[in-house]
């Protein structure tokens, strides 16, 4: 552990006119917010703006964001070429239930980043589109079944629910028999039967299920690493192998690219790990923060569509959504920000390396430049259930510690650090370093006093990630 005398905070978190916003928004929205994974308590942020890397609260506390709204902020905040398109394209009128250009466009474009590709639809929400790609794949195989991994998330809907990311992860039951765990209430027992939960790299589960259950499996959905677990990857081969198993069991492969699309690289991970799926999702980075989203497939399996499933929905394609998909994957087709991207995200490890390195502290990267966690281990994480065997309350108190130093991760050690174009601007680089630095040692020396690190930051728990 350094000896070296711990920085303070920089400066104290103002409070005020956010403490009064929760009171007042806990009036009218459960939680005081619009989703659970925002509501951390007394400490919910309340925000009042983005430029680039930085977001400032509504006390006009600064800080560069590390979380870049769950991921699909991939260029920066308030990005002049983004919005300037999306203004004067909306100016024609934003909602017509009449298919545009821009859609047209859109497609196109997630097309040409995804050569492998053959039609798409676009969707408002990540969740839509993993909900419209299990259709697909039931309606296309004439099965019921998904596999999915434990702790990965694929949005909100009741399909997706099951063996999320639970906090005791002896909840996911016998490791040679995962139980599949719904994620609260209110999901009939019915769907959740139809959701196989399997573990991630574990080839010897899932051939056993697959021996088992077979002849009912429509699909796996896999995103391509733990995006919503500190972003864990695949062991070599593990992807080759999924790829492998479904097509022996006429079974299709469902990659959910929402976190790692447009930003692992621009074909996503398909690309990056060179295996091809049968359906895709895409969301987050495909339109820099606008509610853009898409599912995609072959020409083949896509075939259902139009006439023997449905997808449909008044937003669907909107313009504001399709202009801005339009822009941003323009831009990460023509320009070099991809590649910007990753550098930093390089460039942060490098900083974190040596500030953790002389501490002795074991410690493990997991994810991708563009988006990767900290794990406090001796050994590579392969599962979710390796998470728990982590430190992660420590990580936890140097990211609410990072709050009062003038950045913010995700003050839950299962969701990564997300890097956009912008955060290469400037001295960002070198202040999340020292952030990162001072947070570590204030956790350390509190660690040392015997007290929770968290409760010395000064935070609340933060109820779940996502
Ligand atoms: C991998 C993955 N799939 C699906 C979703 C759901 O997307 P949305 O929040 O747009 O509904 C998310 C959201 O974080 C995600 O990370």
């Amino acid at each position: 552990m350094t000896t070296r005398p711990v920085a303070p905070p920089a400066a104290v978190l103002q409070r005020k006119r956010q403490s009064e916003m929760y009171a007042r928004a806990r009036q009218t929205l459960p939680g005081g917010t619009d989703s659970n994974f925002r509501a951390w308590g007394d400490d919910t942020v309340y925000v009042e703006r983005g430029k680039g890397g930085l977001v400032w609260d509504l006390d006009g506390n600064e800080y560069i964001d590390l979380r870049m709204g769950y991921g699909p902020v991939i260029l920066g905040h308030a990005d002049e070429r983004v919005d300037a398109y999306v203004n004067e394209r909306m100016r024609l009128g934003v909602s017509f239930s009449l298919t545009s250009e821009d859609e047209v466009q859109a497609g196109e474009l997630v097309k040409e980043l995804n050569p492998w590709l053959g039609k798409v639809r676009m969707t408002v929400s990540g969740t839509e589109a993993t909900m419209h790609a299990m259709r697909v794949a039931r309606a296309y195989t004439g099965r019921t079944k998904i596999v999915k991994f434990e702790g990965q998330y694929h949005g909100v809907h009741d399909y997706a629910l099951i063996s999320v990311l639970p906090n005791d992860v002896g909840e996911l039951g016998d490791p040679d028999n995962p139980v599949g765990l719904a994620w609260g209430r209110g999901i009939p027992q019915a769907v959740a039967a139809t959701v196989i939960p399997a573990r991630y790299n574990e080839m010897e589960v899932l051939r056993r299920i697959f021996e088992r259950d077979g002849a009912d499996i429509a699909a796996i959905i896999v995103e391509p690493v733990l995006g919503n677990a500190q972003g864990i990857m695949p062991r070599a081969g593990f992807h080759e192998a999924i790829r492998a198993l479904t097509t022996e069991f006429g079974a299709l492969l469902i990659y959910d690219e929402v976190k790692t699309g447009f930003r692992f690289a621009r074909g996503g991970a398909a690309e990056y790990f060179a295996v091809t799926p049968d359906l895709a999702t895409y969301a987050k980075a495909m339109g820099n923060g606008y509610p853009a989203a898409a599912f995609g497939g072959t020409s083949e399996v896509m075939s259902v569509l139009p006439d023997k499933v449905s997808h449909g929905g008044t937003y669907a394609g909107n313009r504001v959504a399709a202009a801005a998909a339009v822009k941003t994957l323009t831009i990460l087709r023509d320009t070099d920000a991809l590649a910007t991207v990753h550098a930093t995200g390089r460039a942060v490890q490098a900083g974190l390396k040596t500030v953790l390195e002389p501490r002795g502290l074991a410690y493990i990267f997991t994810g991708h430049p563009a988006m990767f966690g900290i794990m406090f281990a001796e050994t590579v994480p392969t599962e979710y259930r390796d998470w728990a065997a982590s430190d992660h309350e420590l990580y936890d108190a140097i990211a609410v510690g990072m709050h009062a130093r003038g950045a913010m991760p995700e003050p839950d050690s299962r969701e990564p650090w997300f890097m956009c174009e912008a955060h290469a601007q400037g001295d960002i680089v070198d202040r999340v370093v020292s952030a990162f630095a001072d947070s570590l040692d204030a956790a350390l020396e509190a660690r040392a006093h015997g007290e929770t690190a968290r409760a010395v930051q000064g935070a609340a728990a933060h109820p779940t990630a996502g």
